[in-house]
């Protein structure tokens, strides 16, 4: 329990200590523990590898995947596969499937299982319009028969604990989430996350932490709490107000793990300008190692801005960084900008598992292209 009051600036309310809960408190999705109640949200372009490492070393409980293509498992595409690569320092870690036919959900589900992921996470919020004319993603919180057909499906072909992750519904105002919730519960999910945002919606407006408290009622599993979550204060309110096991943080984790540390030990120091660089270098040369170097250079480009902003370094920096050609050039200006941070990296890497000791647990065969 923490000691003093607190605000949530976002709604100006103070809450009373008692309330508060510590985010670095056990929870458990059926048998697998949780160390934090923090959870890193799974996002497509974003949730590599590296991203979930990352992540986990600064103090998320629980990783996921971003969105992988049942169809693409099913048809054994390379680049799909490669989706389901597991580091032995990830676990407790998540990888999430969409689809929209019980039966591939379900094959689909017992490969996640077997390359070694701790839950399989089902996603029927993607509100993005190429998966939803599918039937999957956000549709499916319209058509419940099918949603639990589904859930059904993986939590009989799988031993891992099966977690879904909601929207509120698929237009405003909807509350689909609040009745097909507990059905999903009934067909067998262990845990429902909820961002309460309906699919038209996307990201505008806020999410409403009042249907993820109606949801906690309902149910008699652990209910995350998806939306808006930057800072302690916010995590803390969101917790308390909601009765949610948990917080996932998405957007405020982009280019910023101290966000993490920030809302799970209270830890306000900003990093130095070594330490960013350091953080970055270790994520592009993580990145470069999983994706290759043709489809890491492309993919890195966001996460120089989302580093680099927040006044950390001068505009034309970043200008400069997206100029150059190889993520090699991108690493020497990086370490050039900061000269400490080359130490910093060094220790990081000493730290951590280096590629070689990472476990692959599908043939290397399997991941073709990656
Ligand atoms: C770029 C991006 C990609 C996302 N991809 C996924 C995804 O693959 N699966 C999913 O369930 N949610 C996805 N989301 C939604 C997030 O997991 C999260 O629920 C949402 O961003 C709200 O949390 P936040 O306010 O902390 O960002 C994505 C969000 C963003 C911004």
């Amino acid at each position: 329990m923490v000691a003093t009051p607190f605000g949530d600036r976002q709604t100006g309310r103070q809450y009373h200590p008692r309330a508060v809960i510590e985010l670095r408190e056990p929870w458990r999705i059926g048998p697998v523990e949780v160390p934090t109640r923090l959870v890193l949200a799974p996002m497509a372009g974003v949730s590599v590898q590296a991203f979930r490492r990352q992540g986990r070393r600064y103090g998320a409980g629980l990783v996921c995947s971003e969105m992988v293509s049942c169809a693409g498992i099913e048809h054994r595409n390379e680049k799909t596969l490669g989706y389901l690569r597991v580091a032995s320092d990830e676990h407790p870690l998540a990888i999430q499937l969409f689809g929209s036919e019980p039966r591939p959900m379900a094959d689909a589900a017992r490969m996640v299982e077997a390359v070694g992921a701790d839950i399989v996470d089902i996603n029927f919020g993607c509100p993005v319009k190429k998966v939803t004319k599918t039937g999957a993603g956000a549709h499916l919180l319209e058509d419940q028969a099918r949603a639990c057909a589904i859930v059904g499906a993986i939590a009989d072909a799988v031993d891992i604990p099966v977690s879904v992750k909601l929207r509120r519904g698929f237009r405003d105002g909807s509350r689909a989430a609040l009745e097909l919730g507990p059905r999903l519960v009934e067909a067998g999910a262990a845990s429902l996350t909820l961002h309460p945002r309906s699919a038209q919606q996307m990201y505008t407006g806020t999410a409403d932490h009042s249907l993820t408290a109606e949801l906690v009622s309902l149910v008699d599993v652990p209910v995350v709490a998806s939306g808006d979550v930057t800072s302690r204060a916010r995590a803390q309110a969101v917790l308390a107000t909601t009765g949610a096991e948990a917080v996932m943080v998405g957007r405020g984790a982009q280019g910023n793990p101290w966000a993490l540390r920030e809302i799970v030990d209270g830890d306000t120091g900003e990093p130095s300008r070594e330490e960013v660089a350091a953080e970055l270098v270790l994520f592009v040369r993580e990145t470069v190692r999983e994706l290759g170097e043709r489809r890491a250079s492309g993919f890195l480009k966001k996460f120089y801005g989302w580093y680099l902003g927040r006044g950390r370094f001068p505009k034309e920096f970043k200008q400069e960084l997206l100029q150059l050609d190889s993520t090699e050039e991108i690493e020497r200006r990086l370490l050039a900008a900061a000269p400490g941070a080359r130490e910093i990296v060094e220790r990081l890497e000493a730290e951590v598992p280096s590629g070689a000791e990472l476990t692959l647990e599908l043939p290397v065969s399997v991941y073709g292209g990656g």
